[in-house]
């Protein structure tokens, strides 16, 4: 891919709707580097519940997070057995505990709070300075990156996304109950779309992908025809 120029690439989306994998392989099609700005909202989350930064009703004491947020590192660092990054927080490899149940509760009133987001919009401008990135989250494409080249806006049913993350989780031994997750992820998309700062939106230079019927295969290959087509123009 040298001989074209290093795009960048802006995936946004409901939660669980695929986004994570489709980024993923696409970067790796691409020889590109890719960013899951979600683990970084995990990460600043899961500093917060250790060091006790939630009220008695399960909510984040803003003045307490934004000064925590000081102390606050967050990083990637290849993983070479998975094939991809791990997220370092102050560190410490935290990959497995960011993908927890408890953190995916408290996530979204972390995510919404705006100094959080100016830190982590910060560090991803940073890590995508040079083009030849895909990062997705919900805001990539309308905040963080609003010139990316291209612009992948992801959705499924919510069933069929709560499906995949309950069996993503059952894999890896996590403890939980399909209801809760669905439960968890239609609050965290109301959260996420109707919050004052950066809410997740459909551009209108995103194009849609609903894979509720694709596998990720066919879902990689969509992706990566609509970015063949971006570096040939
Ligand atoms: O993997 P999943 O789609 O469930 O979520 P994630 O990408 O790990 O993101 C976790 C949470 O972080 C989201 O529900 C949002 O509240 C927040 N987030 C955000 O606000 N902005 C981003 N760019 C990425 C994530």
């Amino acid at each position: 891919m040298s001989e074209f120029k290093k795009i960048t690439i802006a995936i946004d989306g409901y939660s669980s709707c695929g986004k994570s994998t489709m980024a993923k392989a696409l970067a790796k099609e691409l020889g590109y580097i890719f960013i899951d700005s979600g683990a970084m909202y995990r990460g600043v989350t899961l500093y917060c519940m250790r060091h006790n930064l939630f009220n008695s009703r399960g909510n984040p004491i803003h003045e307490q997070v934004i000064k925590a947020l000081t102390f606050i590192s967050i990083n990637f660092e290849f993983n070479a057995l998975k094939g991809t990054s791990d997220l370092i927080l102050n560190a410490e490899n935290v990959e497995n505990e960011i993908r927890m149940p408890d953190v995916a509760s408290k996530v979204s009133a972390i995510a919404s709070i705006k100094e959080v987001r100016e830190k982590l919009v910060e560090e991803q401008r940073k890590l995508g300075a040079n083009g030849g990135i895909v990062m997705d989250g919900r805001d990539i494409g309308s905040v963080v990156f609003p010139n990316a080249e291209l612009k992948l806006f992801v959705t499924a049913k919510p069933e069929i996304r709560a499906q995949r993350r309950y069996a993503e989780l059952v894999s890896k031994n996590i403890e939980t109950s399909y209801e809760e997750v669905l439960k968890n992820l239609i609050e965290r998309d109301h959260l996420d779309s109707t919050r004052s700062e950066s809410p997740l939106i459909k551009t209108s230079d995103a194009i849609e992908i609903d894979t509720s019927e694709l596998t990720p295969q066919t879902q990689l290959a969509i992706a990566a025809q609509f970015a063949y087509n971006n570096l040939i123009c």
